[in-house]
C-alpha cells in the first residue's frame, strides 16, 4: 500500500467551510499548495480584497488569511485549473433542503455535489482523491464514484473519502485549529485506506494522532448527521423544559445545571433559547428524517422529525408571550429586534430564528426596529422578503427599519426582544436604553443573556426564557 503524498490540495466552494477550514490547512501545512475555487466571482473577489473584507465573518480568519494567502493560499475561479492542477479535491459545496420535487421540504439537494463531482471527471487528467467534505446523505459517495467512473479518461483513477466537517461557525478557526476529531471514512480497500492515508498525513502536521479517526465510508456520513441531530436534540430538549419550567416557576438555568453536572449528561449545549438556527441542523435532521423514511423506518422519522417539531414551536411559543404580555396586542408598537445573526460572531443568518420572530411580529403589525453588529443590511432584506413573499420590499420596509446602534434601535420601542446573544447586547448602557423607551418598558431575554434583576432595578419588566419568575 504506498501512501500518495499530498502537496496540492483543490478546494470547491469558497464557503463557511471550504474557506476556513482550506485557509487553516495552508496555514498549517506551508508546503502545500491550497487552492480555493468557486463559481461565485463576487465571494472569490471578496477573499482576495485587498483590505481582507473577507465574504464571511468569523473571528480568528483575518489573521489566519493574512499570514497565507498568496504564499501557500489562493482563490480563484478557475475551477478548471483547481481541479487538474490538484492531488486531493475538497468538495465543499453547498447541500440545502430540496425546495422541490421528490423528498422536498426533507432530502438534501445534491444537485451542487454532483455537479461539481461531474466537472472533476470531465476535467481531470491525473489521479485524483476526492473528498467529500459536504454533508450528504449516507452513500452519496457511492453516487460520486459511479459518475467519477462512468466518465473519466483511460488511466486516471479516483478515490473517494468522506471528511465530514464538525467545525461551529463562531467559533470555527478555534475548532479547525483544535479539533474534538477529525473524521475520515473510506472504502476498506488497500486503494481506499491508502487514499485515507493520504488525507490524514494532511491534518498530522498540527492534529494529534489519537484525534484523527479512520471509520469506513458510510459511517463517515452518517456519523456527521448523526452528530448534528443529537446536537439539536439536546437544544429541543432543554426547551421543552423550558417551557415546563416557566408553567411551574422552575428556573432552567438551576435545572440545566443540575441535569449537566451528572457526567453522564456533561454540561455542553444545555443552554435554553429561543430556538436553534444556522444551516445545518434543520437541514441535517430533516435529512436523516429522509433517509430513515426511504429506508422504511417511519418510527425513527417520526422520532428526529419532533426535534424540528419542538424548536418550531419555541420560537412561536417566544413570540406569542412578546404579544400576551404586551396586553395581547403590538399592532402599531414599536419592537426592538436586537441581533439577527442566528448566533453570536457570525454574520450568518441561515435558518435564523430572528426571521421568524420578526415575519410574527409584522403579521401582528407591530412596527420593528432591527439592529445586528455583523450582519449586511442587504442580508437583512433577502432574508425577509423570503420570508415574507407575498409582501413587497417596499411593505416590508414600512414596518421595519434596520438601525446602526442597539441604543437606536431602542428608541422609542415598547420592548426589547434579545434574539442573538451577542456580547455587545449584554454590556450596552442599560439606563440610556431605558430612558429612551416607552413605559412599562419590557425586555424578552430569547438567550439568556442579561442580568434581568439589574435590569429590573433599573425599572425594565423582564421576561426571561424558561423562567417562571414575576416580571
Ligand atoms: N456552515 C457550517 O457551519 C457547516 C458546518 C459543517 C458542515 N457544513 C456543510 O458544508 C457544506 C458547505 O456549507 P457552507 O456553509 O460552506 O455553504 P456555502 O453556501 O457557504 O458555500 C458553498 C459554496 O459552494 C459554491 N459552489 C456550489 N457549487 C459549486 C460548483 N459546482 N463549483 C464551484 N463552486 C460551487 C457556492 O458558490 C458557495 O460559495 C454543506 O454541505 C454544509 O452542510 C456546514
Amino acid at each position: 500500500m504506498s501512501t500518495v503524498k499530498v502537496t496540492k490540495i483543490c478546494c470547491i466552494g469558497a464557503g463557511y467551510v471550504g474557506g476556513p477550514t482550506c485557509a487553516v490547512i495552508a496555514l498549517r501545512c506551508p508546503h502545500v499548495q491550497v487552492t480555493i475555487v468557486d463559481l461565485n466571482k463576487a465571494r472569490i473577489d471578496a477573499w482576495n480584497s485587498p483590505d481582507f473584507k473577507l465574504p464571511i465573518y468569523e473571528p480568528g480568519l483575518e489573521d489566519v488569511v493574512r499570514k497565507a494567502r498568496d504564499r501557500n493560499l489562493f482563490f480563484s475561479t478557475d475551477v478548471d485549473k483547481g481541479i487538474q492542477d490538484a492531488d486531493l479535491i475538497f468538495v465543499s459545496v453547498n447541500t440545502p433542503t430540496k425546495k422541490s420535487g421528490v423528498g422536498a421540504g426533507f432530502a438534501a439537494d445534491l444537485n451542487y455535489v454532483e455537479l461539481a463531482t461531474r466537472r472533476i471527471a470531465a476535467v481531470a487528467t491525473s489521479n485524483k482523491i476526492v473528498v467529500e467534505k459536504s454533508t450528504v446523505p449516507c452513500r452519496t459517495a457511492e453516487s460520486m464514484r459511479t459518475i467519477l467512473e462512468a466518465n473519466s479518461k483511460p488511466n486516471c483513477r479516483f478515490d473517494i473519502l468522506s471528511n465530514p466537517e464538525f467545525l461551529a461557525e463562531g467559533t470555527a478557526i478555534s475548532d479547525l485549529f483544535k479539533p474534538d476529531r477529525v473524521l475520515i471514512g473510506s472504502l476498506q480497500t488497500l486503494e481506499g485506506k491508502a487514499a485515507c492515508s493520504a488525507l490524514a498525513e494532511v491534518y498530522a502536521n498540527w492534529v494529534p494522532a489519537d484525534r484523527i479517526l479512520t471509520v469506513g465510508l458510510w459511517s463517515s456520513e452518517l456519523s456527521k448527521l448523526a452528530a448534528n441531530a443529537m446536537l439539536a436534540q439536546r437544544i429541543s430538549s432543554i426547551n421543552a423544559l423550558s417551557a415546563i419550567c416557566e408553567a411551574t416557576g422552575a428556573n432552567i438555568d438551576e435545572v440545566a445545571h443540575a441535569v449537566g453536572f451528572d457526567s453522564r449528561v456533561g454540561p455542553k449545549f444545555l443552554r435554553a433559547s429561543v430556538g436553534f438556527g444556522g444551516s445545518c441542523f434543520q437541514k441535517d435532521i430533516l435529512n436523516l428524517v429522509y433517509l430513515s423514511e426511504s429506508l422504511h423506518l417511519p418510527e425513527v422519522a417520526e422520532y428526529w422529525k419532533q426535534v424540528v417539531v419542538m424548536n418550531e414551536y419555541q420560537k412561536r411559543r417566544f413570540s406569542k408571550t412578546v404579544v400576551d404580555t404586551l396586553f395581547n396586542t403590538i399592532t402599531g408598537k414599536r419592537i426592538a429586534v436586537l441581533g439577527f445573526a442566528f448566533k453570536a460572531d457570525t454574520g450568518d443568518t441561515r435558518e435564523s430564528p430572528a426571521i421568524t420572530l420578526i415575519r410574527d411580529f409584522q403579521s401582528e403589525k407591530a412596527l420593528i426596529n432591527v439592529y445586528d453588529p455583523q450582519v449586511e443590511h442587504e442580508q437583512i432584506w433577502a432574508d425577509l422578503t423570503e420570508a415574507s413573499p407575498s409582501t413587497p420590499l417596499a411593505s416590508i420596509q414600512k414596518q421595519v427599519s434596520i438601525c446602526s446602534s442597539a441604543l437606536e434601535a431602542c428608541k422609542n420601542a415598547e420592548a426589547v426582544v434579545i434574539a442573538t446573544e451577542w456580547k455587545e447586547f449584554r454590556d450596552i448602557d442599560w439606563e440610556q436604553v431605558y430612558k429612551g423607551m416607552n413605559k412599562p418598558a419590557f425586555v424578552f431575554d430569547g438567550r439568556l443573556l442579561v442580568d434581568a434583576d439589574k435590569l429590573r432595578k433599573i425599572g425594565f419588566k423582564v421576561n426571561t426564557i424558561g423562567r417562571g419568575e414575576r416580571m
